[in-house]
């Protein structure tokens, strides 16, 4: 079976863009692959998290996961900092890794802007922890939003820079970027991604919004003055919204396009409101069920830990050896 590997970060409430890029299709691909599923809760903290809501968000996530339709049965589901070999295997890579490609990372350059003086080197040196995790489970494919493909690149070149400064150690991973999800946009400038960090809440859909907040969220989506509806990068609110449709759907723009002839963007906006409340509100009483129940929920990660670090370790040893370190 090949393998899959991904995960997200806890460092804030999930959106809309996290279930359409990454989640929703991961819940298609474990029927077909042998699945690992990370909370990411190292690379939150390159960014200042406050600790007791480091520790709710991560469960919240692993309780999305869950709630969306991953079957730990199928799947394995942990939280990275149960599993030292990505650090471990992190500080190998660092050591080929250089400056400037990590400086060439455009979420890099962006956070590190907004952190001001001061930037700390974890949010420098993240992108090589992404690869570790993603090279210690020998994974054939990663599926993520459009977003994380530079990072995924970089873990490419790092798996064959490894190789061949050794012998063949690594697969080297494919990215999966899903077709209509590939990218949601936020609701109040469709130039920009929806980001969970942004400061203007009606930008993104939570994947935890109440009915009546998305409506609303949605019928303040930022539009534009054309009154038709088409799928062009002419119009990028009406064709986020057209993504949004398809991405929860599986109709093509296309088909969404003709059924639309001829109506209003309240129309389509009300619609579009109704399909996103009618996929979320199941998962949001689901999360809220598997939240109440602490002790399952640490059953999944402690097992997903041990079925994790049994995989990791092994890939660690071998870089280990390698790179000339005594085994113990
Ligand atoms: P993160 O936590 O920012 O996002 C998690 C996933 O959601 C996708 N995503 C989106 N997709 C479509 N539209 C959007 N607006 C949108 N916003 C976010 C992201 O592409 C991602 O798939 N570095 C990663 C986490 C990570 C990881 C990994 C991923 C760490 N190690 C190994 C894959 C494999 C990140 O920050 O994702």
């Amino acid at each position: 079976k090949k393998i899959i590997f991904s995960g997200i970060q806890p460092s804030g409430e999930l959106t809309l863009g996290n279930y359409l890029g990454a989640i929703k299709n991961w819940v298609k691909l474990q029927e077909e692959y042998e699945s690992y599923f990370c909370v990411v809760d190292l690379h939150a903290i390159t960014v200042r998290q406050v600790p007791k809501d480091l520790r709710a968000r991560t469960l919240q996530v692993l309780a999305i996961y869950l709630a969306s339709g991953i079957d730990p049965e199928k799947a394995t589901l942990f939280i990275q900092s149960h599993v030292p070999a990505h650090c471990e295997a992190q500080w190998l890579l660092n050591c080929s890794t250089y400056m400037g490609e990590l400086s060439r990372m455009t979420q890099f350059k962006d956070k590190s802007q907004k952190a001001g003086e001061s930037i700390p080197v974890g949010l420098f040196t993240y992108p090589v922890l992404m690869a570790a995790d993603i090279l210690l489970y020998n994974t054939d494919l990663v599926p993520v939003g459009k977003d994380q493909m530079q990072h995924l690149e970089l873990s490419r070149d790092l798996a064959e820079r490894f190789n061949n400064l050794y012998s063949p150690t690594f697969k080297v991973p494919d990215g999966y970027i899903p077709k209509e999800g590939a990218k949601i946009m936020n609701l109040q400038d469709p130039a920009k991604k929806m980001s969970k960090s942004d400061e203007n809440a009606n930008s993104y859909i939570l994947i935890m919004d109440p009915p009546d907040v998305i409506r609303k969220k949605i019928s303040r989506a930022v539009t534009d003055t054309v009154g038709e509806i088409n799928y062009t990068d002419e119009q990028p609110g009406i064709k986020n919204l057209i993504n949004i449709i398809s991405a929860i759907t599986g109709e093509s723009p296309e088909s969404i396009v003709e059924k639309y002839n001829g109506c209003g963007y309240a129309q389509l906006k009300s619609d579009v409101a109704e399909i996103i409340v009618k996929e979320l509100q199941p998962i949001q009483a689901k999360v809220n069920e598997y939240l109440s129940d602490k002790a399952y929920l640490e059953e999944i990660y402690k097992k997903g830990a041990d079925k994790a670090n049994y995989a990791a370790t092994k890939t660690l040893r071998k870089m280990q050896k390698k790179i000339g370190l005594i085994p113990r």
